[in-house]
């Protein structure tokens, strides 16, 4: 329990001065009496502070209100004073933690998104396939072979074949599905998010798919 002194201006509820005067108080309903949890006792001045709200009277048992106790957020001050108000240590706020850091074990790199450059053979006068059974091929050549493809992924291929001068790098999903092309090698930049949701705190991991490391984290 932890007893301080604070002054109280007019108008103003105990939630506010003590917060003013930093002391955190749980306030889980934002101050509008419904969760209880700003629980203070006061111990002297009571006489300067507004009668139990409605709000009170259902939280708190009548011996509670006659031992002094009163919701930090429904008690407003009637006029200037000095209280004296013990604060239990349920209603003082605790700085939560967020483990950012921890053991990060040895593990091999199996990622579901994969990027593979390939040299796709561009069209001659006797060569007139499609763009995509170009490409299928240049990638058959690396072992990849049946892969399905989006529609978006389908438009964009033939500016991105002739952008990258038919040298292209294929995003692939699971081993099974093309998911992106882009011009150009860019192998070495794959990126997956991972979000960490608990009860209190949620994280987020931009993670280095090549390197398999944790590039940022919020
Ligand atoms: S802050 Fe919820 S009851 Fe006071």
């Amino acid at each position: 329990m932890r007893r301080v002194r604070v002054n109280v201006s007019e108008g103003e509820n105990l939630l506010e001065t003590l917060r003013t005067a930093g002391y955190g108080i749980v306030s889980m309903c934002g101050g509008r009496g419904l969760c209880g949890k700003c629980r203070v006792i006061v111990r002297s001045g009571m006489s300067s502070l507004t009668a139990p709200s409605e709000a009170e009277n259902a939280s708190l048992t009548e011996e509670e209100l006659n031992s002094g106790y009163r919701l930090a957020c429904q008690a407003r001050s009637i006029k200037p004073s000095t209280l004296e108000v013990d604060i239990p240590p349920e209603s003082l706020e605790v700085k939560m933690k967020l483990l950012a850091s921890g053991l990060t074990p040895t593990l091999s790199l199996k990622p579901t998104v994969r990027k593979i450059f390939v040299e796709v053979k561009p069209p001659t006068i006797r060569d007139v396939e499609s763009d995509l059974r170009r490409l299928e091929r240049a990638l058959e050549s690396k072992r990849f072979r049946r892969l399905r493809i989006g529609y978006e992924t389908l438009k964009a291929l033939p500016e991105v074949l002739r952008g990258g001068g038919w040298r292209v790098t294929v995003s692939i999903f699971k081993g099974r599905e093309i998911v992106g092309v882009e011009a150009g090698d860019r192998t070495g930049e794959c990126y997956g998010f991972a979000v960490d949701i608990g009860t209190t705190k949620i994280a987020g991991y931009l993670v280095d798919l090549v390197r398999g490391e944790v590039a940022e984290s919020v």
